[in-house]
């Protein structure tokens, strides 16, 4: 039987790079002879990538926070499914960019939905799966959402208010604090060279 491989968050908030960053830390893990599945939240199937269709959609500005809470998760439940358990089974890592640090950074911190019905629902449709990584891109929000707003049109979400994000980040730093032993912090702030340098120190630690 193959050994089950690792499963990588990637997580921050907006403008921080870490998109930009998983195409680059998937190859240095292949150049070490691990087998790599890039995907991403929500999405990462075909149902997946509609539901994010409707949930970054700035023509719905008024979604009941509940409502986003459950289509994040129908994605996620399609998404472990599908794509996650079967890829971690065949031995390979996945580095998934967003996954439940961002439900309870964004939904928890940012629409101040209640923690325990999170956890109802992480423990509901992911059962024991959870992070062995999560690397948490980290800038200070006003850098982070200048580089965002620098990308053109705002979806949904790019389209709140600083305070929206700082209480996105508040969660994300509390939950680094809280689990230590699985949150690597990057200093997204730096130049790319140096996240990029960063990244590499990384994987020569957890790689056989
Ligand atoms: P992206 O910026 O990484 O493309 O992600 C799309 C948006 O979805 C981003 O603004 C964060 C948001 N999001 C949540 O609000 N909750 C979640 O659980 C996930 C995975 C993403």
């Amino acid at each position: 039987m193959k050994t089950r491989g690792k499963f990588v968050t990637l997580e921050g908030i907006e403008g921080v790079g870490k998109s930009t960053q998983c195409e680059p830390l998937a190859e240095m893990l292949r150049a070490r002879g691990i087998g790599v599945t890039v995907t991403r939240e929500p999405g990462g199937t075909a149902l997946g990538e509609a539901v994010r269709r409707v949930l970054l959609d700035p023509a719905l500005p008024d979604m009941a926070p509940i409502t986003e809470l459950l289509l994040m998760f129908s994605a996620r439940a399609e998404h472990i499914a599908r794509v996650i358990n079967p890829a971690l089974e065949r031995g390979d890592w996945v580095l998934c960019d967003r996954f439940t640090d961002a439900t309870y950074a964004y939904q928890g911190g940012g629409r101040g939905l209640d923690i325990n019905l999170i956890q109802t629902l992480e423990a509901l449709v992911q059962n024991s799966l959870r992070p062995d990584f999560t690397l948490l891109f980290d800038a200070p929000v006003e850098i982070a959402l200048s580089r965002a707003k620098s990308r053109g049109a705002s979806d949904r979400f790019e389209r709140e208010q600083v305070a929206f994000f700082q209480r996105v980040q508040a969660v994300y730093h509390e939950r680094a604090r809280h689990a230590p032993e699985r949150f690597i912090a990057i200093d997204a702030a730096q130049s790319l060279s140096k996240v990029e340098a960063d990244l590499a120190d990384w994987v020569r630690k957890v790689t056989p």
